[in-house]
């Protein structure tokens, strides 16, 4: 109901608009003008606290699960308490999986080559005679009880494959590779609990010859364990004032999770670095709707952390948040290309505008008189929201950076200036929502103006 009454009012805003490209406040501004209020945030950007955290958080990779992510978590977790906000850690399970063996013997002899796990956890040996059944189409699989299946990749999925020779009764699963560059890694789905390997295409096609003649007898051997470890997201709740509570929430986030091999500085340290300086701006600025900064963990394994939030909001808290703000990549020197405002871009998962790309695009035109344009990417925490129904996107210069998910994504490699128009534009969209004389339409001292921006088929690598 809120979120409806905000759309109708920026929609409002539309039809009462001038017409032009970019339609502006003509008055000249005063203490109501939509600039005003941006000011009260933007002026108070420092871009050298944004650095500082980078760096801090740089020093070590922080993957998730890691003795590095939990000193980030830390760390957040101090800063949004020094702010005053209501801070909490959000533990959730993370599961790695751990190889301790893998065998394949042919007739009782190792094969000579290094054997690459694809099933899940499982700890099992088992020795049968082998079948070959091509690439494990259903139709071409006879009765496979007690046997042991070979397998070409190919075609269909490797889930598939294993499932149709399960289905025939096969007990485990050899698979030699369709092209000539090594054996290669997959996954199966939980529950088919046989062992499945991946051996190189020769070894393969020797097998399939060997077996035009005599019986062979495979043996597998696989222990690959299951190891809990814990991740995490960090959330911090400014809280309106009491007197005047819309009950309202507007999200603010990024990823403090990095990959296992980088220092993760743009990827997502700069995010986090945005989300710590608006944080610590607009909790000494009276709002009128709850504001929520969140960090979450384990993004890069597949956005678990904000799925893990998302699903735990309650179900009256959902439809009480109006907007997130994702930021995954927000301070390189070198992403962008030769886009106008340095590549800066918003995504959304479905590729369509809502209000969080309203918001962006009128705060950059006001504040900098910058167009930023609109693609449609998933691939960040902006997703689960999305699937929740509430507007979300992520903001971003595309096309990324060469040193992303590199050793290389270091300090140095970040721009002061592109944390800055990021903050300015986030800090002043998400300040249009909370602030206390909001819907500003409503009073229409002075309009949120939306402007034209388009979408662009940008890719981002
Ligand atoms: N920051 C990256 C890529 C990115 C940048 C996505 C800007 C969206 C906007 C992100 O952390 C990432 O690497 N995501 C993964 C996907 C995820 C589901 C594991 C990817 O793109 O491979
Ligand atoms: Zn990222």
């Amino acid at each position: 109901m809120y979120r409806k009454s905000i759309s109708a009012i920026l929609a409002l805003g539309l039809v009462l608009s001038s017409g032009s490209a970019y339609a502006q406040v003509k008055s000249a501004p005063n203490e109501h003008s939509a600039v005003a209020f941006d000011n009260k945030v933007i002026k108070k950007i420092n871009a050298d606290n944004m650095y500082n955290t980078i760096a801090y958080l740089s020093e070590q990779p922080r993957a998730a699960g890691t003795e590095g992510e939990y000193k980030a978590v830390k760390y957040i977790e101090n800063q949004f308490k020094s702010f005053g906000l209501e801070t909490t850690i959000q533990p959730f399970p993370i599961y790695d999986t751990q190889i301790n063996h893998v065998i394949v013997k042919i007739n009782g002899t190792d094969i000579k080559e290094k054997p690459n796990p694809f099933s899940g956890s499982i700890s099992k040996q088992v020795t049968a005679p082998l079948v070959n059944i091509g690439k494990a189409f259903p139709e071409e699989i006879g009765d496979l009880t007690g046997k042991i299946a070979l397998i070409e990749r190919g075609n269909i999925t490797f889930t598939e494959k294993v499932q149709n020779a399960l289905d025939k009764g096969a007990v485990g699963v050899l698979m030699y590779n369709n092209s000539s560059s090594g054996n290669f890694s997959g996954q199966v789905q939980d529950g088919q609990n046989i062992p499945a390997v991946a051996i190189t295409r020769a070894t393969g096609l020797q097998l399939v010859e060997q077996l035009k003649t005599t019986e062979v007898v495979a043996t597998l051997d696989v222990d690959i364990e299951k190891i809990e470890k814990t991740s995490y997201n960090v959330i911090a709740s400014l809280k309106p004032n009491k007197n005047k509570d819309t009950g309202q929430i507007v999200m603010v986030g990024a990823h403090h999770d990095s990959v296992p091999v980088g220092p993760g500085a743009n990827d997502d340290a700069s995010g986090v670095s945005v989300v710590l300086e608006l944080a610590r701006i607009l909790s000494k600025t009276p709002v009128d709707t709850e504001i929520r900064f969140v960090t979450f963990g384990a993004e890069e394994r597949g956005l678990l952390g904000s799925y893990y939030y998302a699903n735990s909001l309650s179900k009256d808290e959902v439809p009480r948040i109006q907007a997130h703000f994702q930021m995954d990549m927000v301070g390189s020197k070198d992403a962008g290309g030769d886009n106008p405002f340095g590549g800066f871009i918003m995504y959304t998962l479905d590729g369509k505008k809502n209000l969080v790309t309203d918001l962006g695009a009128a705060a950059a035109v006001r504040i900098r008189s910058e167009n930023i344009s609109y693609g449609q990417v998933g691939r960040s925490d902006h997703q689960p929201f999305h699937e929740l129904g509430i507007p979300s996107a992520v903001f971003t210069h595309a096309p990324l950076e060469a040193a992303y998910h590199k050793p290389t994504d270091t300090l140095d490699k970040i721009s002061k200036e592109k944390l800055q128009q990021v903050a300015e534009v986030i800090g002043a969209s998400v300040y249009q929502i909370a602030r206390p004389d909001t819907p500003a339409l409503v009073n229409a001292t002075v309009a949120q103006e939306l402007v034209d921006y388009s979408f662009e088929n940008r890719p981002i690598d």
